[in-house]
């Protein structure tokens, strides 16, 4: 498998609950190196900007406001298929489908305040990492 980096951001209501550490934990468990990351608060317009896929949802001003509304951190995980080991770990959008022993199975509160967000898609991926990080910033 080759060696992908994806971008993962723990949303508020994670760091809310000062669950920073269990989910980093949950991802260097499964073999993803933590290459890059920093704690921000992102304002309403750069959650926007971030979710534009989104904008036409029903749920994309909700989304947006939950985002803001408190720190979150953005990170780059490395490793051998890492978009998609990112999202096995993580687990479904929906807690209520998430399989036992996955992230949003374990910490997540709805679908909306999920916990953790990765990217889908090598081409998302590379969009959504140079969003937050310069490539001087990420060190494997
Ligand atoms: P994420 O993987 O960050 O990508 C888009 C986000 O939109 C998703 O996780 C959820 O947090 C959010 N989302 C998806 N569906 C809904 C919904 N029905 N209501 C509120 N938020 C949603």
């Amino acid at each position: 498998m080759a060696l992908e980096r994806t971008l993962s951001i723990i949303k508020p209501d994670a760091t809310r609950r000062n669950l920073t550490g269990k989910i980093n934990a949950k991802f260097e468990e499964a073999g993803l190196r933590i290459v890059a990351q920093k704690r921000i608060h992102l304002t309403k317009a750069q959650a926007g900007k971030f979710y534009e896929v989104h904008k036409e949802r029903p749920f994309y001003d909700e989304l947006c406001e939950f985002m803001a509304s408190a720190p979150v951190v953005v990170q780059v995980l490395e490793g051998d298929g890492a978009i998609t080991k990112n999202r096995e770990v993580m687990g479904a959008t929906n807690p209520a489908d998430a399989a036992a022993g996955t992230i949003r199975a374990e910490f997540a509160q709805s679908v909306g305040e999920n916990s953790v967000h990765g990217s889908d898609a090598p081409e998302t991926a590379a969009v959504e990492i140079a969003f937050f990080f310069s490539g001087l910033e990420i060190v494997g």
